[in-house]
């Protein structure tokens, strides 16, 4: 644990010291690389894993089945995330809600960058083109910004054994699921851990049967404190009772903080149905 200690130190330091991003990442990605090729730092974490039954149970699951939470920031400036790659799977395309240093730790791992270059008036309609691609060795390392700037992929190379990449997330703006990509079928979706997906299936249920009791429970949900809820409950809402959706929508979009939910997309793809 001494290691993750010293390095959280020195990045809060790093914190302390710039709001550079360019700086952050320079920096940032010489101590990631540095704690990547020193992996006696997981010996304590992975103990608990493999004998600690009670611990696994009891962790807090999020949308990566294939991730190792080493640290979150209490603050909730930054977390620190290990991620194991199956060799034998495909992982999806997808953005992060903050900018990112992954490093790689064991194997070698593909990253292919993406970038987007039409996003029609259907909400979930995205055509990407690959920008860019490059091999995670250990010690090597790469960056991500939040949201549409960050797309990538991560596949494992080495067709043996599991590749291990360490990561490094900034302050998040948008919490509770990640947004994928599916290249063949030009759209993206959102994967959310299994407590929050409860919540929407249930959500997307409700829109599709139209009754007034199921109006009345979107309604409600319409006004729930997490922007991605709303979003949800709206877009639902508007297959029952499209005023109602705009009236909603022209509220958020009236409000003064902005939330991460293209809410505006929603309200134009509403009218014009
Ligand atoms: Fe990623």
């Amino acid at each position: 644990m001494d290691l993750i200690m010293s390095f959280c130190t020195e990045l809060g330091e790093l914190f302390q010291s710039t709001n550079s991003q360019s700086e952050i990442f320079r920096r940032g990605r010489a101590l990631l690389s540095g704690l990547a090729l020193k992996p006696l730092f997981l010996k304590e974490i992975f103990r608990k894993y493999i004998i600690d039954d009670e611990f696994l149970k009891n962790r807090q699951l999020t949308f990566d089945p294939n991730e190792v939470t080493i640290f979150v920031d209490p603050a909730g400036h930054f977390s620190l995330r290990l991620y194991v790659w199956d060799p034998a799977k495909s992982y999806p395309v997808h953005s992060h809600g903050s900018w990112g240093i992954v490093a790689g730790v064991a194997g070698a791992i593909m990253e292919r960058k993406f970038k987007i270059t039409d996003k029609g008036e259907r909400p979930d309609f995205v055509k990407l083109r690959e920008s860019g691609r490059a091999i995670l060795k250990p010690g090597d390392t790469t960056t991500v910004l939040p949201l549409d700037l960050g797309i990538h992929q991560m596949d494992a190379v080495v067709k043996e054994h599991a590749s291990v990449s360490l990561h490094l997330y900034g302050k998040s703006v948008r919490r509770g699921y990640l947004e994928c990509f599916d290249l063949q079928k030009d759209s993206v979706y959102r994967i959310m851990n299994p407590h929050l997906y409860g919540k929407v299936i249930a959500l997307r249920a409700l829109g599709a049967m139209g009754d007034d009791w199921t109006a009345e429970m979107l309604n409600q949900a319409a006004a729930d404190k997490k922007p991605h809820i709303r979003y949800e409950a709206i877009r639902a809402l508007a297959n029952l009772d499209g005023g109602a959706a705009i009236k909603y929508l022209e509220e958020e979009l009236a409000a003064e903080t902005k939330p991460v939910e293209d809410f505006e997309h929603l309200c134009r793809m509403i009218k014009n149905a």
